[in-house]
């Protein structure tokens, strides 16, 4: 498909005011899925089939179903595939391609571009139906990436350094990720999420906290100990609109990103 002229005036407005991305690639056995294989695919929340704009436009309301699972995500489980994967197994998420085109819109950065706290999340299937279900049972966290660690990539120079490069999946392409090796068997949705924080007050930018997430679907096996996930919450619900934490100035030189406490519930151990 032809990228429209509309589509071409948004690019060139967010490549340098809201540049966003998608974690469409699921990573299992060491490898890369392709894009939205299994990840659920989304649609535009409009209900026009062509407005591919307002339905990938950063979504900027913690309270919304988007925030969930992507745009209309929560009903396109049947077409989505299911991974097998072992508790204990590592799994990742990668960033969509470099002008990877969905519908008449072209994702322009293929990293996570702006600076924040990323997260995983799984939630089980009732009856183990994940092609019906819309992601509103309960969910436990499974891994908060705040911090560097040794996945982040070196960085060279950034628009805010060092600020911005305190944060460990700064400008990352991917990110891995171990299921805990205690995790129930059974059919989960596998969410990743990623926040653009602290732009709300900040000179020259200002505009609101970004929310990023996507679901891939996962066959959990286990044959071995199973533990008891907590605390479980519902999704939306974690985070408000203006959430305190996530709304600071990012031209404050003397923030540094340990001292960041993230909201919402701690990450299951396993
Ligand atoms: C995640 O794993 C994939 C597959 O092994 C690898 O290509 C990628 O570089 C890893 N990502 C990071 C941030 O280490
Ligand atoms: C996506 O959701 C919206 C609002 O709930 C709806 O109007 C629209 O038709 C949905 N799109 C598809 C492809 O189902
Ligand atoms: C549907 O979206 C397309 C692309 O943005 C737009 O050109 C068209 O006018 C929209 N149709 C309606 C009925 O709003
Ligand atoms: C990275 O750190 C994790 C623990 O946080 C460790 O399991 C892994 O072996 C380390 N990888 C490398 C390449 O140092
Ligand atoms: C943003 O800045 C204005 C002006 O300094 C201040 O009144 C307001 O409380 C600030 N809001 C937040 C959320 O920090
Ligand atoms: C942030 O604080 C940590 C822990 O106190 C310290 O190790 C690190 O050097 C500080 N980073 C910056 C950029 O000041």
């Amino acid at each position: 498909m032809k990228l429209n002229t509309g589509s071409v005036v948004w690019l060139s407005f967010i490549s340098t005011s809201s540049a966003h991305y998608v974690f469409s690639r699921l990573i299992i056995n060491n490898g890369w899925t392709k894009d939205f294989i299994y990840v659920r695919p989304l649609s535009p929340l409009t209900g026009n089939a062509s407005d591919w704009y307002h339905t990938l436009k950063p979504n900027e309301d913690p309270t919304s179903l988007t925030f969930r699972c992507g745009p209309n995500a929560t009903i396109s489980g049947s077409q989505t595939k299911t991974a097998d994967v072992t508790a204990g197994d590592t799994v990742g998420f990668g960033v969509g391609e470099p002008h990877f085109q969905y519908g008449n819109f072209k994702y322009d950065v293929p990293r996570l571009y702006h600076p924040g706290p990323a997260s995983a999340w799984l939630s089980k299937a009732p009856d183990d139906d994940l092609d019906a279900y819309t992601g509103d049972g309960d969910w436990f966290k499974i891994l908060s990436v705040i911090t560097r660690t040794n996945q982040s990539i070196p960085i060279t120079s950034a628009v805010l350094a060092p600020f911005q490069a305190q944060w460990g999946t700064y400008l990352a392409t991917s990110w891995n990720f171990t299921i805990p090796a205690t995790t129930p068997p059974g059919k989960y949705l596998l969410r990743f999420e990623h926040i653009l924080a602290g732009l709300k007050n900040g000179t020259g930018y200002g505009h609101n906290e970004q929310y990023y997430a996507n679901c891939a679907q996962l066959n959990i096996v286990n044959d071995g100990e199973v533990g008891d996930p907590s605390p479980k919450v519902k999704l939306p619900g974690i985070y408000a609109k203006n959430q305190p934490e996530f709304m600071f100035d990012i031209w404050d030189k003397t923030k540094n990103v340990s001292d960041f406490q993230m909201p919402g519930p701690a990450v299951w151990q396993g």
